[in-house]
């Protein structure tokens, strides 16, 4: 089994499916993992559950929503600051939609598919 101790792990929409089953994974094998989702509400009970489960002491929840440009750079910053490193980003949250919408001031994409780049 490789383990992952000592490691730095964020994993993008993690609050559901494939990125919270990932994000179980990660810990279970010793990492330190950022989840990260949109609702603090979900990501707090999301937190609790993976924390429970795997026992390990070393998740983390961040906030931000990807259509706005000026969240995923805030998201960046408060990252940088509390890790000496990243290293694994697994860019999982992400959308399609067919037609551009314009919910904030800077988006970060128009429409199609939002990642967090640093
Ligand atoms: N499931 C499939 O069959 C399938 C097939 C092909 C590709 N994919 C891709 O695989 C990835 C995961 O899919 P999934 O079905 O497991 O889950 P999903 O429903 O696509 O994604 C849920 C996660 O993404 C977060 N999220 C959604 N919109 C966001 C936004 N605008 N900004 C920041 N975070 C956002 C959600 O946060 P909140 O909970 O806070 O909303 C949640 O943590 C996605 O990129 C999807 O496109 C999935």
């Amino acid at each position: 089994m490789v383990l992952m101790n000592g490691r730095v792990v964020l994993v993008t929409g993690s609050t559901y499916g494939i990125g919270k089953a990932t994000a179980l994974e990660l810990a279970r094998k010793g990492a330190t993992v950022l989840l990260h989702g949109r609702n603090p509400e979900k990501g707090e009970a999301v937190l609790r559950d993976l924390c429970r489960i795997t026992g390990s002491d070393r998740l983390h929840l961040h906030i931000a929503d990807f259509s706005s440009q000026d969240q995923v750079r805030r998201l960046a910053a408060q990252i940088r600051e509390e890790h000496d490193r990243l290293h694994l980003l697994i860019n999982n949250a992400g959308t399609f939609e067919p037609e551009r919408k314009m919910r904030h001031k800077n988006q970060a994409a128009p429409g199609g598919f939002w990642r967090l780049s640093w």
